[in-house]
């Protein structure tokens, strides 16, 4: 069982981000997965350029870290996604990913695979990132097993660390272990179903301008 977690923070570890994510990858552990961590931070995933080329041809044209992120998203059976809130959204370096991802989200390559995600903020306003970056697992195809937050120096305070890093980890234990028995959320049943079909109407709309995504799908997906 394999996790795949991304830190969208450039603070790495160090920050309420990262510190965040290393005790949901704990709790992984504990609950028996191997989890993989890349820190944007230090790698390189540049803007999406919109060339399309992967949506012809399944590769992209920007030759940095991304290939073995997406090689890794797509060998894991969990994805967490991590970010601090700047401005009110995710952090340019993960929007840099989510873009770049584009042509994988449109394949639904990422079906079947559970996901979570993490937010770090300076105030109490982050409702809407953390609503956000679970709505981008949920589209990508995954299972939306949960979410993870702080804000305003929680992780600061001695009172108060303990318990949103134990729900961190409980976020990970839940996640390894919803990936071993294979969960089903019923609740989110209807949804996935929604946005499964809509990206198979678009792409199938798109089929001689996307090729490679076309293809993707009959091969995977069949005729629905
Ligand atoms: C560029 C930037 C933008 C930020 N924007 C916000 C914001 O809109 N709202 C907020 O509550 N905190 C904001 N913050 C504070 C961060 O969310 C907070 O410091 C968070 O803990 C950073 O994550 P990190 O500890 O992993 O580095 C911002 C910080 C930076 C550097």
């Amino acid at each position: 069982m394999n996790i795949v977690t991304i830190n969208g923070s450039p603070t790495g570890l160090q920050g309420s981000t990262g510190r965040l994510l290393a005790a949901l990858a704990d709790g992984a552990r504990e609950a028996g997965a191997a989890v993989t961590l890349f820190e944007l931070g230090t790698l390189t995933v540049k803007p999406c350029n919109s060339c399309r080329t992967c949506q012809q041809i399944g590769t992209c044209v920007i030759n940095d870290d991304y290939t073995q992120i997406k090689a890794a998203m797509l060998a894991a059976d969990g994805i967490v996604l991590a970010s601090p809130n700047y401005i009110s959204n995710v952090s340019a370096q993960m929007k840099a990913l989510l873009d770049r991802c584009f042509s994988m989200f449109h394949c639904q390559m990422l079906h079947k695979k559970y996901g979570a995600c993490v937010v770090a903020s300076g105030g109490p306003l982050y409702q809407n990132v953390e609503e956000y970056l679970l709505h981008v697992v949920g589209n990508s195809g995954c299972w939306k097993v949960g979410s993870a937050a702080t804000g305003g120096g929680m992780l600061d305070d001695s009172g108060e660390a303990p318990a949103v890093l134990k729900e961190a980890r409980d976020l990970g234990r839940r996640l390894a272990e919803a990936i071993k028995t294979q969960q089903r959320f019923p609740e989110q049943e209807e949804e996935r179903e929604q946005c499964f079909e809509m990206m198979r109407w678009l792409v199938e709309e798109n089929k001689d301008k996307w090729p490679y995504e076309y293809e993707y799908w009959q091969t995977h997906w069949g005729k629905g």
